[in-house]
């Protein structure tokens, strides 16, 4: 009777898998525990852990920085200041092959479930830092109708509407976008156009991504990567945020 029951929802999970994709896009469900683990985890572990490298894999700050605020190529993303919940599921679904990056699949493989909360509660205490980009890069106005209005042709819903007013990231797992570096936000954007990234629940990332143009996503990456640095106050603060700082005259 057991084996029955078994059998039966085994076939029904497969059937829903098969309906969206191949496999479950992550294994990270957010259950009292996986919040408890999250929220309790001790950032000074995490300080340490990431300087810590072996024989066959570099430390985290090598590539990301001292605090994950100066990646050493701007391909790297920048992880001060992000969402703790973020970090801790992408560190998972680097671990479990849900995001696919050989370098950072060698850099989680060792690491225990407590040890990856502790660097995402460690990268969270970070402040959001500046990030360098062109000066000479503007967004359009249309762009920015993207990030706060979003375009109803194109079933694009607001960056903003997620991702927060300053790109600041929100509850559970959406991550904070600005400081991000350019070249790392349009890698992305684009691994997410080409299902090279699949981790992003309910498609909802790829979703977007594939409905923007390379010029959208370029802007969209030079806008929030403005935003770095900036996340209170007022004055310029608020042109930046407007985007009256950046439109094209
Ligand atoms: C050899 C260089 C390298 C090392 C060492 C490394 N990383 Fe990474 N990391 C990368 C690259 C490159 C990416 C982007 C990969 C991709 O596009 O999926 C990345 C992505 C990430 C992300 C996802 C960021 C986001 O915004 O989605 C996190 C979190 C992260 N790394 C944390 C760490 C931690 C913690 C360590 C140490 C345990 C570490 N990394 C070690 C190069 C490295
Ligand atoms: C429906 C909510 C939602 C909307 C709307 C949305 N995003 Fe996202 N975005 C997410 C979530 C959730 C993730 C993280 C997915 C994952 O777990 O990998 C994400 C991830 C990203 C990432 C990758 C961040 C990183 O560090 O790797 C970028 C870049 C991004 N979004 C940009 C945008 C832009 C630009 C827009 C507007 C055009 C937008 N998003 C609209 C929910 C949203």
């Amino acid at each position: 009777m057991k084996t029955t029951t078994k059998l039966f929802i085994t076939a029904g999970l497969v059937s829903i898998c098969a309906a969206t994709s191949a496999s479950p896009s992550s294994n990270v469900a957010w259950t009292v525990e996986t919040h408890r683990l999250v929220k309790g985890a001790d950032a000074g572990i995490g300080a340490k852990l990431e300087t810590v490298e072996t024989e066959d894999v570099n430390a985290c700050i090598d590539c990301h920085g001292v605090a994950g605020a100066e990646p050493d190529r701007d391909k790297h993303p920048t992880l001060a200041g992000q969402v703790a919940a973020y970090t801790f599921k992408q560190l998972r679904d680097y671990k479990d092959g849900k995001r696919r990056n050989r370098r950072m699949q060698e850099a989680v493989e060792r690491l225990s479930n407590e040890q990856l909360a502790a660097l995402s509660a460690w990268y969270a205490e970070q402040p959001i830092p500046e990030v360098e980009f062109d000066p000479d890069d503007t967004v359009s106005e249309d762009t920015l109708k993207l990030v706060f209005v979003g375009d109803k042709t194109r079933m694009i819903q607001p960056c903003a509407s997620c991702h927060g007013s300053r790109g600041q990231g929100a509850i559970i797992d959406v991550p904070a976008i600005a400081g991000q570096n350019v070249k790392y936000f349009v890698n992305t954007m684009r691994d997410y156009t080409e299902d090279k990234r699949t981790n992003d629940v309910y498609s909802r990332m790829r979703i977007i991504a594939r409905a923007l143009t390379r010029d959208e996503i370029k802007e969209l990456a030079v806008y929030y990567a403005g935003l770095g640095g900036r996340q209170g106050g007022s004055g310029l603060i608020q042109a930046l945020i407007d985007g009256s700082a950046f439109i094209k005259k």
